[in-house]
């Protein structure tokens, strides 16, 4: 039996266990707690079982393989996150963090990404990405969307306070003073049924989205600029036409070289079937992100990075379905404003070590690169 999530080979190449692991529907694995699960390989299959309610991201539930010995307890969550009331402060959220409000800070997005390119410049060579662009983009953008003062930033790094409480604190004082940011519209917005987000919802959600996506985001596009300067020519394309920026974007994504897909277990809650197969009730299944999005019968020649695919299906990086990534539309802009403006401005940007010596963090869950030097 495979063990899961598999190994990346070197900082560039995808996964052997990937090539032929799609001629079955269903592959057992086991995880690091030593439960198992079947891991769902086909893009169709796993978008067909990420829109089905019989598949619950309910972790507690009785029986459910945990991922690890003693992750289970972290996500034990004080508001429900799944079921009609996680769909109900889902549809909340997304009456106010919309697409075109995201669209709308594009500019501002745009203006980050040039100082921070800036601060590059100056920068003594090698500089790491990581920490002198990736993490203070994202980090900034969301401070700026969710209204953090700039000058309380490190709060909620320093696991002495932990964020919540600053959280709450923070929206307590939007309650009386409400400002131009998305925690004073949440406080605000309502249903046509008048329903609204409880305090306790607020901070959870808010908490959320401040910690669920600066992290993600900032390895996704150190790790993108990586894979990218493996492409020949890729880069200076992509100077030459921006317009093809976008689409670029979701190839890297599609080839996400930074996360596994463990986060993604579920548990089956009646009798289903999966690619022709039965799954009973009370099994242990990973809608596998990473495996639908190298489906040679979805992508033709998926290990191949190839920008002008067509017709271009959706990568499933972001997920899909009730619990699709509520940033993905941010996430989406930062990556295309950071990467497009970093290649135009550095047109000899190349990594300062070997690629194998890139390290990846000993995290099952993100095994993104540790650092990444850069000359420009
Ligand atoms: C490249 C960057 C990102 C990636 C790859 C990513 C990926 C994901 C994935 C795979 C899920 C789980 C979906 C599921 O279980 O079906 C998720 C959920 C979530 N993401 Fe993201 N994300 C990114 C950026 C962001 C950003 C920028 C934010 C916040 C502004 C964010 C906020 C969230 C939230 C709140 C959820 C929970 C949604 C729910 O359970 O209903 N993410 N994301």
């Amino acid at each position: 039996m495979h063990e899961y999530p598999f190994r990346w080979p070197s900082p560039v190449d995808q996964p052997a266990e990937w090539a032929g692991l799609h001629e079955e529907p269903l592959v057992p694995v086991r995880l690091p707690s030593g439960d198992t699960a079947l891991l769902i390989t086909r893009y169709d299959d796993v978008r067909a079982v990420l829109a089905d309610h019989r598949v619950s991201k309910n972790r507690n539930r009785k029986g459910a393989a945990r991922m690890t010995e003693n992750k289970q307890k972290i996500f034990q969550t004080p508001v429900a996150m799944h079921g009609p009331e996680h769909t109900r402060v889902r549809r909340l959220i997304g009456k106010t963090f919309t697409a075109k409000r995201v669209e709308a800070l594009r500019p501002r997005i745009a203006g980050i990404v040039e100082e921070l390119l800036d601060d590059l410049a100056r920068a003594p060579q090698p500089v790491d990405l990581n920490a002198t662009f990736s993490f203070p983009l994202t980090i900034r953008v969301i401070c700026e969307l969710l209204g953090v003062p700039a000058q309380e930033r490190e709060h909620f790094g320093d696991t002495s306070a932990p964020p919540w409480e600053y959280m709450r604190g923070l929206i307590e004082r939007r309650r009386r003073e409400p400002g131009d940011d998305l925690i004073s519209d949440l406080i605000g917005v309502h249903d046509a049924e008048d329903g609204r987000l409880s305090t306790e919802e607020l901070v959870w959600w808010c908490t959320l989205l401040l910690l669920a996506g600066y992290e993600t985001t900032a390895n996704q596009l150190s790790g993108s600029v990586v894979l990218l300067l493996h492409q020949p020519g890729e880069p200076e394309r992509l100077r030459t036409d921006p317009e093809l920026v976008p689409a670029a974007v979701e190839e890297l994504l599609r080839c996400q070289v930074v996360g596994s897909s463990l986060s993604m277990l579920r548990v089956v809650t009646e009798d289903i079937e999966v690619g022709g197969c039965p799954v009973p009730a009370g099994t242990s299944v990973i809608p596998a992100l990473d495996a639908a999005n190298f489906d040679p019968a979805a992508f033709g020649c998926p290990a191949s990075f190839d920008v002008d695919r067509a017709p271009r299906r959706t990568q499933l990086t972001f997920s899909t379905g009730q619990h699709f990534c509520l940033g993905a539309p941010l996430a989406r802009v930062q990556l295309q404003e950071a990467i497009g403006r970093l290649v135009r401005r550095f047109p000899n940007l190349r990594l300062a070590v070997l690629t194998p010596q890139l390290q990846r963090a000993e995290d099952i869950f993100f095994p993104a690169f540790t650092a990444v030097p850069m000359f420009l």
